[in-house]
């Protein structure tokens, strides 16, 4: 898994405050964001024990499984994410959708903190460098409005509890953008085995999702968390 900060997840990396939870922009009880640090360092480990193998297999299973779930939509299109290192998802992902009909945008990180924007990726070579030696799709940029369009949205994630609590790599940019989806239009994180936790630490600012995709289960909804 990276050390560096993710093209979606760009705060990643920063370090917590010393008494480890006091953030300031809301009311969490004291040690989320202690515990968040802990628990990313130990999904962030596991996920780099995993062998090229292991990602690959992974990466497939969720492929067919998100295709299956694509497959139950209306029309319209996918919000879904380039993955970096070992996180879930790939492009055969990204390319199986574009092949089922489905239009597929890609987040594109705002210059200063905000909601996510939007770009169409139209195969791999709508594909160009991007901040931090990352790819991000070359194509027009087409505003964080461009989410409301979605009738399916695919986040990375590190881990997501039953409850739908999800943990991203810190930077804070889905919880910015996912307020922004229309009610009854499915949030899934993708995820490793192992990875649906029965408990997640959260701030009150942490946006939830409505399901998770494991390679091994499938597609599993989470708690009501009300978005319908
Ligand atoms: N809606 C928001 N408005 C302003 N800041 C936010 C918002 N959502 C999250 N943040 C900030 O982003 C940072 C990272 O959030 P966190 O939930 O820990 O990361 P992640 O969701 O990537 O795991 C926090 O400092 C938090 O205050
Ligand atoms: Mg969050």
């Amino acid at each position: 898994m990276l050390e560096r900060e993710t093209a979606h997840e760009p705060g990643a990396g920063r370090a917590g405050p010393e008494d480890g939870g006091t953030r300031g922009d809301d009311a969490a009880p004291p040690g989320v964001a202690r515990r968040k640090d802990a628990l990313r360092a130990r999904l962030l480990a596991g996920r780099r024990a995993l062998t090229t193998e292991q990602r690959a297999a992974a990466a497939e299973e969720l492929r067919g499984h998100v295709l299956e779930l694509a497959q139950e939509l209306r029309d319209g299109p996918v919000c879904a994410y380039l993955p970096i290192g070992a996180e879930p998802g790939s492009t055969a992902l990204l390319d199986g959708l574009r092949a089922a009909g489905r239009s597929v945008l890609l987040p594109v990180v705002p210059p200063r903190p905000g909601p996510l924007d939007w770009a169409a990726y139209t195969g791999p070579g709508s594909l160009g460098p991007g901040p931090l030696g990352l790819r991000e799709p070359t194509t027009p940029r087409l505003g964080p409005a461009a989410l409301r369009t979605a009738v399916l949205v695919l986040v990375p994630a590190l881990a997501v509890d039953r409850a739908g609590r999800r943990l991203g790599r810190g930077g804070g940019y889905y919880d910015r953008t996912l307020g922004a989806v229309p009610p009854g239009v499915p949030v899934v994180a993708l995820l490793h085995d192992g990875e649906l936790l029965d408990e997640v630490p959260a701030d009150p600012h942490d946006q939830p999702v409505t399901g998770v995709v494991l390679p091994t289960p499938g597609t599993v909804a989470t708690g009501n968390n009300g978005r319908g």
